[in-house]
């Protein structure tokens, strides 16, 4: 039975939410993950030239089975009203509740840092929507940059040991969709959809010297996770965060790879957010 559109607007099909679907997703990624991933993640670690033993990464199975929220945050105003607004412009979240909350209590300490939001790997745009949403009902002057091939995930690259091509492809011509969903939510001045590879919006967008309060990066893969954090991450100002969504993820190692070799030298990183995400303020 339906609980209210605040609670339906979070998508569960496909994600293990309850304890038992968190149990078997454990069970048969946990081996794979312990005997090949982690290795061959050490080994990449040494080609790289990154301190080879990253203990932490053992941790990752621990922190998808037990879904917790390292960092908590107040959400902001009108949350609870942005989630049914989405709900009846057909949106749905794919991430799970506790990421996106996590992620939105961020975004919202991080509000009064000068620039714009940047999601690298907005998929179906949910997560984007619902900050520009909020982003409306507070009166914040901020826009959102959506990023993404919009057709699915390009060839992942031998650093990605648990990705296929073609992952995350919406429905054909799902850009229309979020232009109208973001038409009837009131916030089609305040997104931006870019459709393609990061690199080529990177080349399109650069001339205007972007600066951002608020990054989601959110590739999955190593090279969009290294393409976004190379131009993302310097032009964050100062006060402003940066989530990495899949930062202690399982399947997602050459992500936790490109981010540790885009953040060498600088003394940083990522802290736990919300089960596998993490987060970096500036
Ligand atoms: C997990 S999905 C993003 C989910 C989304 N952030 C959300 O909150 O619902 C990852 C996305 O990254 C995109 N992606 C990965 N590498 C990319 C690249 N180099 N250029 C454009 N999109 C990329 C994929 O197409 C995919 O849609």
């Amino acid at each position: 039975m339906s609980a209210s559109p605040a609670t339906d607007v979070f998508d569960t099909s496909h994600y293990a939410s309850g304890l038992r679907s968190r149990l078997r997703r454990s069970f048969e990624l946990g081996a794979k993950y312990y005997l090949y991933d982690v290795p061959r993640y050490f080994w990449m670690r040494k080609k790289m030239q990154l301190p080879v033993l990253d203990w932490k990464a053992y941790w990752n199975p621990v922190r998808s089975f037990r879904n917790e929220t390292y960092l908590q945050l107040p959400l902001p105003p009108h949350y609870e009203e942005a989630l049914e607004l989405l709900f009846h412009a057909g949106v749905r979240i794919g991430n799970p509740r506790s990421r996106t909350e996590a992620l939105t209590g961020l975004w919202w300490e991080a509000r009064t840092a000068p620039g714009d939001v940047i999601e690298c790997g907005a998929y179906q745009g949910a997560t984007s929507l619902l900050l520009a949403v909020l982003g409306r009902l507070n009166g914040l002057s901020q826009r959102v940059l959506m990023l993404d091939t919009f057709a699915g995930m390009p060839e992942p690259s031998r650093f990605d040991l648990a990705r296929r091509p073609g992952e995350f492809a919406p429905p054909t011509g799902w850009t229309e969709i979020i232009a109208q969903q973001a038409e009837e939510l009131g916030v089609a001045s305040r997104v931006e959809i870019h459709k393609g590879l990061f690199t080529e919006t990177f080349d399109k967008i650069a001339p205007r010297e972007p600066r951002f309060s608020f990054a989601h990066i959110d590739a999955n893969i190593f090279e969009g996770t290294r393409d976004a954090c190379e131009f993302v991450l310097p032009r964050i100002t100062q006060g402003g965060a940066v989530v990495f969504d899949d930062y202690n993820g399982l399947l997602d190692l050459g992500a936790r790879l490109a981010i540790d070799a885009s953040l060498r030298g600088q003394g940083q990183t990522p802290s736990p957010l919300a089960e596998c995400s993490a987060f970096l303020r500036r």
